[in-house]
């Protein structure tokens, strides 16, 4: 597979590309690579995959899903697991939303668990977007949470008492079902004032077994834009 050309994008996609080909351009050889999932970071794993052929790269990644997992081999990027090695240099991936202090919302795509523990291992936490993604307050796009089925009423009820409404993610008129055998709680909640403290009563909540706030991980901001690209990168 080879990377689209910017002509045949629309502009959306055009951010998007801009803001992978910024991330896939720090990959060096040698390096461990975490790959996002979703149709930014699939631009990013289409680029890498070209690096990989032409330029002779090599590189260990570790998907963040199992779509991303196809994708990569098909792309001839060697796939390896957590088992093969401990730490990643960096990693890039997409995200639902970003607010000014760079917490966002992940896992729209369902892959959040993952995409979490990639992150956490990761030194460099590429996160790349387009301009739409960038919002004052996390809040227009429900947040998910991975549940282990057996607690979902336990944790319904929790993020009603938290203020939220969660509603189960369905696909194709069932239950959609995560890499990991679990399930989504896509919930709604007011703009979020303070992520951090959400996510730390997430964290409580036993039955949870991932949320998709991001807070603190991200390294840059890659935000593709119709010029160019924006880099953000968290104040200390
Ligand atoms: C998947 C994710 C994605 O990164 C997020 O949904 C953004 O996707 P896209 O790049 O398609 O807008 O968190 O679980």
């Amino acid at each position: 597979m080879t990377s689209p050309t910017a002509q045949s994008l629309s502009a959306i996609d055009q951010q998007k590309k801009r803001a992978a080909d910024y991330a896939v351009a720090k990959v060096e050889t040698g390096m461990k690579v975490g790959l996002g999932t979703g149709s930014t970071a699939r631009f990013a794993v289409a680029a890498l995959g070209e690096r990989v052929r032409k330029e002779g790269l090599k590189v260990k990644c570790i998907p963040t899903s199992e779509a991303t997992r196809k994708q990569a081999e098909e792309e001839g990027i060697a796939v390896v697991g957590f088992d093969q090695i401990d730490r990643l240099d960096l990693c890039f991936d997409g995200a639902d939303e970003a607010d000014p202090k760079l917490n966002l919302t992940k896992g729209g795509g369902g892959a959040l668990l993952r995409e979490k523990v990639v992150a956490f291992t990761s030194a460099k936490f590429y996160c790349i977007v387009d301009e739409a993604k960038l919002v004052d307050k996390l809040y227009a796009f429900p947040l998910p949470l991975e549940v282990i089925p057996f607690a979902l009423k336990v944790v319904e009820r929790e993020v009603a008492a938290l203020g939220g409404q969660g509603t189960l993610r369905q696909k194709e008129g069932k239950t959609y079902v995560t890499d990991n055998g679990l399930w989504i709680l896509d919930c709604r909640f007011p703009p979020i004032e303070d992520p951090p403290l959400l996510a730390k009563a997430f964290a409580s909540i036993p039955g949870i077994a991932e949320h998709g706030l991001f807070c603190g991980m991200v390294y840059e901001l890659v935000v593709g834009t119709n010029e160019g690209i924006k880099v953000l990168k968290p104040q200390s």
